[in-house]
């Protein structure tokens, strides 16, 4: 795993930024995994500034998102794919069938998380999956003691993590206790990932996921055993 060192949460999201626009030009189609939550969104924002100037374009691209809320339907304003066509997929020329994201509220979740597998198997693989990570070490919503042969599955969300993504709720009773989550086996299967980790609340974590164990205790420690991953902070590590 490397780590490169940025000043800002603004060269941060330059240089994920600089990442994508190199996988999607480099491939007829080009297969990204995306994440939601407060990290990426700028990186969204100026990808979204470089197709408005002509630089880049989606029309080939396809995405696999890495969770969704159980429960929450995409028109939804708190679910993930809400989120995605705010932030991106409305903004660019990004075809709506090459869309993937679990679908909370599949009648049969279990059936909906073999169904995405078998998605990313059909179209992957993917070339570059982007990932935030929670301060409880969490990748997706694999939670501290997932295994790391995880497939996509259905995740109870912890109350720590609850408690913290409250923030884009109205009420913490608001937050899900589920959700959908591609498996950390599945993760690791990416060609290339990069972990974008921003603030000083997530150093303790950072620093665990760098130079401690690789174990199931800390879920994004297990990036340690890809070929290919980047942590992109802003955060001595
Ligand atoms: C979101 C996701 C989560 C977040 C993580 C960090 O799709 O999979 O693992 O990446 O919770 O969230 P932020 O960036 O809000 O600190």
């Amino acid at each position: 795993m490397k780590v490169v060192k940025v000043s800002d949460n603004e060269q941060l999201s330059l240089k994920a930024m600089d990442i994508i626009i190199e996988v999607l030009g480099s491939y007829r189609s080009p297969v990204l995994g995306l994440a939601t939550g407060s990290t990426p969104k700028k990186t969204y924002q100026y990808l979204v500034e470089q197709y408005n100037k002509g630089e880049i374009s989606f029309a080939n691209a396809i995405t696999f998102n890495l969770d969704e809320y159980v429960g929450l339907a995409p028109t939804d304003s708190f679910s993930y794919r809400y989120y995605m066509d705010e932030h991106l997929f409305n903004k660019v020329d990004m075809k709506k069938e090459n869309v993937y994201i679990p679908n909370g509220l599949a009648t049969d979740l279990t059936n909906e998380c073999e169904k995405f597998e078998r998605q990313i198997k059909n179209v992957g693989p993917i070339h570059l999956q982007v990932l935030g990570v929670g301060v409880n070490g969490h990748i997706g919503f694999n939670e501290p003691g997932t295994s790391f042969e995880s497939r996509t599955h259905v995740a109870t969300l912890t109350e720590s993590t609850r408690q913290v993504n409250s923030r884009f709720f109205d009420s913490l009773d608001e937050v899900p206790k589920e959700a959908l989550t591609m498996g950390i086996g599945t993760i690791m299967e990416a060609e290339q990932i990069i972990l974008l980790v921003q603030g000083e609340h997530k150093a303790e974590i950072l620093h665990e996921i760098v130079h401690g164990e690789v174990t199931e205790n800390v879920p994004a420690s297990v990036l340690q055993n890809h070929p290919n991953a980047l942590v992109i902070t802003d955060i001595d590590v």
